[in-house]
This record gives structure tokens, sequence and C-alpha cells, in this order.
């Protein structure tokens, strides 16, 4: 079985319309809807925005689907210059850009109980999601650290910030807390963004117009990938 969640029901519903023998399970307020999309067992959640619905969701997934690798697909910010709308990022590792016990003496951004800041990704499933996307005409990708924290960032000092802080190539609501969930239960995980908005003033505008197109790329890469697994 293979996992994928997407915060937004516009970031999977494309691959949810593929699903054959469709069937669902309720777990609390999560919806898992699971079959067989491309000739892969899979399944699908939408998660809903933020760390904590999204680190609930996988693993609610894990516990009750054991699936082998948890997807975190969807759109995101960009998180430099020279990323652009549309786009594609596959992290190589995710962050949680807003945790914060630095007070305390931890750096930014660092984990404890896991005791990480960047919460690594699985390089085979990665290896797939970069071949995957080379595949798609005119589709440009990036690898590298994705980060996740509970605020959509829309003022340039802020994506500045998290990118001197981490390094990030994309800025986002939910892969580090999937990351981190697959982590402490030793399931491989990535996280795939298309690019919907550069996170800064013009986001507010932008967002809305490209979300639809850029969680399309995203899916239509997941696509590729299922495509050519062997069954
Ligand atoms: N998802 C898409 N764009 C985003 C942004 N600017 N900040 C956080 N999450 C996002």
């Amino acid at each position: 079985m293979i996992g994928l969640i997407g915060a937004m029901n516009v970031e999977v519903e494309a691959l949810e319309e593929k699903l054959q023998d469709r069937k669902e399970k309720r777990v609390g307020m999560d919806l898992f809807v699971y079959g067989k999309l491309f000739g892969q067992e899979t399944v699908l959640a939408v998660c809903g925005p933020g760390k904590i619905n999204a680190a609930l969701c996988a693993q609610s997934m894990i516990l009750h689907f054991q699936p082998k690798w948890i997807l975190n697909l969807g759109v995101a910010g960009a998180g430099e210059e020279g990323i652009s709308i549309g786009d594609m990022v596959i992290a190589t590792a995710a962050v949680e850009h807003d945790m914060d016990t630095s007070p305390i003496g931890d750096p930014v951004g660092y984990v404890s109980k896991i005791g990480l800041i960047e919460i690594p990704c699985d390089p085979q499933l990665r290896e797939m999601l970069v071949r995957a996307a080379g595949s798609v005409e005119g589709m440009r990708v990036h690898e590298g650290i994705i980060a996740t924290g509970d605020q959509f960032i829309s003022k340039a000092e802020t994506r500045k910030m998290i990118h001197e802080r981490f390094g990030a190539k994309a800025v986002e609501m939910e892969g580090a807390a999937v990351a981190h969930a697959c982590y402490m239960h030793s399931v491989p995980c990535g996280v795939l963004r298309s690019i919907s908005d550069h996170a800064n003033g013009e986001s507010e505008m932008d967002y809305p117009t490209f979300t639809r197109i850029a969680a399309a790329h995203s899916q239509q890469v997941v696509e590729h990938v299922l495509k050519g697994m062997s069954t």
C-alpha cells in the first residue's frame, strides 16, 4: 500500500478520480479513500492545513493502512528568488521553521524527542520523484529543504528569514509534519510541492490564481511515479 496526503481537496482530487475499486474508512475526522491507482494499492487523504492536522492524519494512515511509504504532495510558496510559479520542489529533508526552543538553548527548528532539525526524506522515493518530474515536458525541478510552519507566508522578510535560517527552497504548512510522523514510525516519506506563489506580498493574489494549475502539476508527477512502478 502507498500513502498519499494532500492538505486540500484540489491537491489530490485528480488522483482520487482515477482510483479504482474505491473504498472508504473514517478515522476520527480523517477520511481515507483507498483502492487501485494506476495499478498500485493506494490510500489517499485530505488532511487539512497545518502541522497538527497533517501529523495526525499521517499517523492514522500509518497505523490503519501500514503504507510502505507516504508522499505529501501539493502546492507551496517559493523559498527563494529564482524559484518560480509552476516549478517543482522535491524535498531532501523538511524542517519545522516555527519550532523554536532557542530561549532554552536549542537551535531554532530543533525538534526535541526526535532530536533533529532536518527531518529526512527517503532518498529512493526522492529519486523516483525527480525522475518522474524530469519526464514532464518543460517542468523545472529543484531538490532541497522544504520548510513547514503553521502560517501562510506572505511577507518577503519572513520568507527571507526562513531561507537564511534553513536554506528553504519552498515554504508550506504540512510536509515536515508528515515527515515527523513517518520518522517516528520508521516509514519512508517524501514531500513534493509545485510552486503556487512567491511567499511575498503578491501571494494573496497569486495563490488563488495558480493553486489549481500547481496542484495539477504535482498530481501529474505522482501519476508518472505510480505508472513507472513495477507491481
Ligand atoms: N502554500 C502555498 N503557498 C504558501 C505560502 N506562501 N505559505 C505557506 N504555505 C503555502
